[in-house]
């Protein structure tokens, strides 16, 4: 049935707004008029509205707001991702993308509607609400140097920023080395976490998470002041289908980029969006802490920044208070 009801779902997708009828259907799987009908009302009950009429046919018109593992295939289409894990509830993506990496040689999409134990950097918790974010985690094999691996974050920082730009208007800015703030808030974090060897890194597993149809309430109290989301800042829903298409393709893009290009050509860009520049903030790595401006960020992705006194600090990750 589930096979049937993917390909059903495409055929209605790629036909959206148009009817089709039960024949054409029956006859274009092969398969019953009544077998087209259960499949219907099975993509029914998973939340898609089918409008069915007499001697017309079915047409789909709408799509679910929660994550449905077939629509994700559909909408991603020939992606690098083409294993994706789409769960209602997990502990966290991460934990789960570390498990199934030891079964899958291939890039890796895990995403859930919810995750109890979402973990962000430093070990603090990652707050996963229920149909309103984007709680994934990739998992990527690109047998790279450990030297390289220092500016994976700053070309995927770039491939969200860039895809949150370019589904919703909003001008969304880079935290060096991995938060992107909208207007002073953050949207998003991710992590990234390496396993390798004496021969170099050869997974990457990069957990994202972004808050998309938050309303105020949403936030737990502690977080309201400094977290946003894209409702919030557009005063408007955004379908998170159309959204992770953009961003897959970005990292798609960006991925591709990094392992092909040095940081240097995308440097320009990177500085574009990074909302650190000309800012005296709190650094933070490990037991040292400084205040001071970032003037510099280095080929090799290293963050120079000058303190009050005029001393230079270099930086390859750090928690930044804005
Ligand atoms: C941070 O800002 O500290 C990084 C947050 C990363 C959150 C994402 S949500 C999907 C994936 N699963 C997790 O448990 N964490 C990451």
């Amino acid at each position: 049935m589930s096979k049937y009801k993917q390909d059903i779902l495409e055929y209605l997708m790629m036909h959206k707004g148009n009817y089709v009828s039960g024949q054409k259907l029956a006859e274009q799987f092969n398969v019953s008029r009544t077998a087209i009908w259960k499949a219907i009302e099975v993509l029914k009950t998973q939340g898609y509205s089918v409008e069915s009429i007499k001697n017309k046919g079915y047409r789909i018109t709408s799509v679910p707001d929660h994550w449905d593992s077939d629509l994700l295939s559909y909408v991603l289409g020939d992606s690098i991702f083409q294993k994706q894990f789409v769960y209602e509830e997990v502990t966290s993506t991460q934990t789960i993308a570390h498990e199934l990496l030891m079964e899958f040689d291939e890039p890796l999409l895990v995403l859930s509607e919810i995750q109890t134990v979402g973990r962000g950097r430093f070990k603090r918790p990652w707050a996963s609400k229920r149909d309103t974010g984007l709680w994934m985690s990739l998992v990527l094999h690109p047998n790279i140097s450990y030297q390289q691996i220092a500016t994976f974050n700053l070309f995927i920082s770039i491939a969200i920023a860039e895809a949150i730009k370019n589904v919703t208007q909003l001008e969304p800015k880079i935290k060096w080395p991995n938060d992107v703030y909208i207007n002073d808030k953050k949207v998003c974090g991710f992590l990234t976490e390496i396993n390798g060897d004496s021969d170099g890194v050869h997974t990457i597993i990069c957990g994202i998470g972004i808050n998309i149809n938050h309303k105020l309430e949403d936030f737990d109290e502690t977080i309201r002041d400094t977290a946003t989301s894209f409702k919030l800042e557009s005063k408007t829903d955004t379908d998170r289908y159309i959204f992770i298409k953009a961003l897959i393709d970005s990292i798609e893009h960006y991925y591709e980029a990094f392992l092909t290009q040095p940081f240097k050509e995308i440097k320009e860009i990177y500085k574009g969006y990074s909302m650190i520049w000309d800012r005296t903030l709190r650094y933070t790595e490990g037991n040292k802490q400084i205040y001071g401006k970032a003037i510099d960020l280095k080929d090799d992705g290293v963050l120079v920044v000058l303190d009050d006194t005029g001393e230079r600090h270099q930086f390859i990750s750090a928690d930044i208070e804005v």
